[in-house]
């Protein structure tokens, strides 16, 4: 389960998020949908106790954000779109691999999570193959790998899909949907509409820091009067989203 209560961060001026409070339930993928800048990413880091809140507080599986950091960091898996991190020198194994160790697992459960992964992934033919050779599709499943090799409970996935090519997207989808079925607690942040009303069990929408709405997309349907995810996140977002 994830609790986040008020949680707020500001950069001087900016406030980047605005007194967030949410709950994401065991076995739930839960949307945070906004357009650039609406502080999805900011949320995440705090919650992957990357950033620290201005305030308020969250808890991931029972753990709080500062006081059990580190335990948190034992219990997520966290991937942020656009850059991989993947070091392009090692091969994609030995940078899945690195990531068990950094996690404190032994070699031969790192070997055969490995083996599981690649075959969840299509990753046989270039396990071998340095990292920095891949096509982005393909560096963006080994960074998928190497973020849930230690089996979390709790997965942040933040703009996932982000510049994919449409199978690649696809792949990762459908990854996402398997993770759930084996219990995940996963948030998800996109700004695609489609995406999110393919996979999330809930959604909020922010914009300028503020979750504006929240709940199962019939929720919003209904609240909204039938109106389509689209419709109702351009009402609720309106023009820009600028500070
Ligand atoms: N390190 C930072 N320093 C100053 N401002 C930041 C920093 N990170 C994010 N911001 C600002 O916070 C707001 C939210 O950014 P972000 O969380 O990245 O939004 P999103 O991920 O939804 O596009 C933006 O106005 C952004 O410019
Ligand atoms: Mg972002």
């Amino acid at each position: 389960m994830i609790e986040i209560q008020n949680i707020s961060k500001h950069f001087d001026k900016v406030v980047a998020v605005n007194k967030i409070s949410l709950k994401v339930n065991n076995g739930e993928i839960f949307g945070l949908l906004g357009e650039n800048g609406a502080g999805k990413t900011t949320t995440l880091r705090m919650l992957a106790t990357m950033l620290k809140p201005t305030s308020g507080r969250a808890k991931l599986a029972g753990f709080d954000i500062i006081k059990d950091a580190e335990k948190v960091r034992g219990s997520i898996g966290i991937l942020f779109g656009g850059e991989t991190g993947l070091y392009d020198r090692l091969s994609c194994e030995e940078n899945i691999a690195y990531f068990g160790q950094l996690n404190d697992m032994k070699t031969p459960e790192i070997k055969e999570r490995i083996k599981v992964l690649s075959k969840a992934f299509g990753m046989d033919s270039y396990l071998k193959r340095r990292a920095g050779k891949l096509s982005k599709g393909m560096k963006q499943k080994v960074a998928f790998a190497r973020s849930i090799i230690h089996n979390p409970d709790i997965m942040l996935f933040d703009e996932p899909t982000s510049g994919l090519d449409i199978s690649s997207i696809r792949g990762v989808q459908e990854f996402i949907k398997n993770c759930k079925e084996e219990g995940k607690t996963i948030i998800l942040s996109s700004h695609s509409m489609s995406e999110v009303e393919k996979l999330c069990d809930r959604v909020g929408i922010i914009n300028k820091g503020s979750l504006v709405e929240y709940g199962t997309l019939e929720e919003l349907k209904q609240k909204h009067s039938d109106e389509d995810l689209e419709e109702i996140f351009i009402k609720l977002v309106g023009g820009k989203n600028e500070h």
